[in-house]
């Protein structure tokens, strides 16, 4: 069955930057499309970011395995979305003025988060072949709990760079909070969770 909801699931992943090329193309994305472009990409990299972390706990309230089976891709597909955000920042905000760029990742704190978050993402993309996994043995599973820094990094960028309605942001943050809670005390979901023996 996976193998069919599998490739459903890559498609409907693919499908938010689907729809923003298409309206792009068509002129629909308002008066600045280029910031809508930014903000979209940035929003859907924070909620594929949310999505793989809520894999471990849904495994662990449904008892069935294929929420992990999903992790991986969801993982990678967040790293595919902050790449896409980050292209969009270098050349349309700033068309590849690096002293500028530079400038603001030293200046503007949302900035230095986001970057950051940015370069902690490379290794887990990097290393989440099963190849790898077998490599590292032990150490990829800490080097992969780094997602959880980067979640709070992306949350925090979120909230610096919203200047006055915080309500997006703080809903984002909350969500973190229930799956970090979730990391932390996993008994709290096995004992609830359905176990169907
Ligand atoms: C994991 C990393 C990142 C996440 C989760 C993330 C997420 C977000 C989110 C949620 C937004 C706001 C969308 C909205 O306003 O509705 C945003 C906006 C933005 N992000 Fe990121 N981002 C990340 C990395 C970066 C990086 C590396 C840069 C550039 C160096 C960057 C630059 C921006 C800019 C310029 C905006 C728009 C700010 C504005 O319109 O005032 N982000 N990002």
């Amino acid at each position: 069955m996976h193998r069919v909801i599998k490739p459903l699931i890559f498609l409907l992943c693919l499908l938010p930057l689907v729809l923003l090329s298409i309206n792009f193309y068509l002129d629909e994305l308002g008066a600045n499309p280029f910031e809508v472009l930014t903000r979209s990409t940035g929003e859907w990299t924070l909620r594929f970011l949310l999505l793989t972390l809520a894999m471990t706990p849904l495994r662990q309230l449904t008892g069935s395995a294929w929420p992990l089976r999903m992790r991986r891709m969801l993982g990678l597909f967040s790293f595919f979305y902050v790449c896409v955000h980050l292209s969009t920042y270098l050349v349309l905000d700033h068309f590849f003025d690096w002293d500028e760029i530079i400038k603001d990742i030293i200046k503007r704190p949302y900035i230095t988060f986001g970057m950051l978050a940015f370069t902690l993402l490379i290794p887990l993309a990097i290393t989440s072949t099963n190849k790898m996994m077998k490599r590292l043995g032990r150490r990829w599973k800490s080097l992969h709990k780094l997602v959880y820094l980067i979640a709070i990094l992306g949350v925090l960028h979120f909230l610096l760079l919203v200047k006055a309605d915080l309500r997006e942001p703080i809903i984002y943050a909350l969500i973190l909070l229930v799956l970090l809670a979730a990391r932390l005390k996993p008994t709290l979901l096995k004992k609830h969770s359905f176990n169907p023996n």
